[in-house]
């Protein structure tokens, strides 16, 4: 293509492009390359620019790549406070309490209001923490102890704690005449009626490995049983949800598209996400817990108080 040989690099430019290239394997690079390529281009021009010095090169991947690369892009502008800011934590308790620890409460504009707005009486939550009283535990206790402080009535189910398995993919709940949700026997069958039951819906789950938890993956390929055949869904429309997502990385945004992901898987099943919460900044030597083995968190009451909000605004959603 044809922009592919008018860019002209400066010299950090280049050696930039290079190393951010370098990165992936053969068989994705090329295709990331030419993504790269076309944003540098469209950039240059837009701008006037001539060369596609390092920072051009920068902004023209970031905008490619998903948030998750957030740390490469950090090393390479400036290694010195990635250093102070991730890695020093992992060596040294004082640097660890000084982690920016953040909560972040997103904002809804416009949308309808829920049918249920004002009279949501059931909230239940499900932590895909497997760590009682870590961060995402206690944000959800945070957030429940709102919700109930508006009148309603709450409970928390730990998804490490019950029995889940794996969807199997016999495509049974696709049947015409099929008339469970599920043909797994496990804990899901109660699972299953407790969140037909409720009006509200919490979801909490840490990123692992740049993405949900599997806790959070498993539970969530077994609403697929709600699907029926011809794509009828079993799950009737009008019920809204929280969704909380916490990471170590100490920067606020890095994992926003994985919390886009699961408000929209939530969507596919009609139900409306009217909260959401990211909060950052817990890993380190003691990997996000306190000295008594609670999720620091429990340290920043202010960022606390975001959850406290948010579970009350759930429930007088709209009202
Ligand atoms: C297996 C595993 C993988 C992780 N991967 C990431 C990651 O890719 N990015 C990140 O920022 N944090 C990562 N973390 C850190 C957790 O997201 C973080 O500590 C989280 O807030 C833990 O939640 P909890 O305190 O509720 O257990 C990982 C933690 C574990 C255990």
């Amino acid at each position: 293509m044809q922009y592919k040989n008018t860019i002209q690099f400066s010299k950090d430019g280049q050696a930039v492009f290079e190393k951010v290239i370098s990165i992936w394997p053969p068989i994705i690079r090329e295709r990331r390359k030419e993504k790269i390529l076309l944003m540098l281009s469209l950039l240059m021009q837009s701008r006037k620019e001539t060369r596609a010095d390092k920072a051009l090169v920068i902004e023209a991947t970031r905008l490619v790549v998903p948030k998750s690369y957030d740390p490469l892009f950090h090393m390479i502008e400036d290694m010195e406070a990635f250093k102070r800011k991730m890695l020093d934590p992992f060596q040294d308790i004082k640097a660890y309490n000084k982690i920016p620890v953040q909560v972040k409460r997103w904002k809804r504009d416009g949308g309808k209001k829920s049918k249920r707005a004002g009279t949501l009486k059931k909230v239940i939550a499900f932590c895909a923490s497997p760590r009682k009283n870590g961060n995402t535990d206690l944000l959800m206790e945070e957030a429940l102890k709102g919700a109930h402080d508006s009148g309603a009535q709450t409970e928390k189910i730990m998804l490490q704690k019950i029995k889940i398995g794996y969807c199997i993919g016999c495509r049974k709940c696709k049947e015409p005449d099929y008339n469970r949700v599920c043909i797994l026997k496990d804990d899901m069958s109660e699972v299953y009626q407790k969140i037909i039951d409720a009006d509200a819906l919490m979801i909490g789950f840490p990123i692992y490995t740049g993405r949900e938890c599997a806790q959070l993956c498993t539970f969530l390929d077994r609403w697929d049983g709600y699907e029926r055949y011809m794509l009828k869904s079993s799950l009737k429309p009008g019920r809204v949800a929280m969704v909380i997502g916490t990471w170590g990385y100490p920067y606020i945004d890095t994992y926003d598209h994985v919390i886009e992901s699961v408000v929209s898987t939530l969507n596919l099943h009609k139900v409306e996400t009217v909260e959401a919460l990211s909060a950052c900044g817990f890993e380190g030597i003691l990997h996000g817990l306190d000295e008594n083995h609670r999720g620091v968190i429990a340290k920043f009451p202010k960022q606390l108080k975001k959850a406290y909000d948010a579970g009350k605004a759930l429930v007088k959603h709209g009202s």
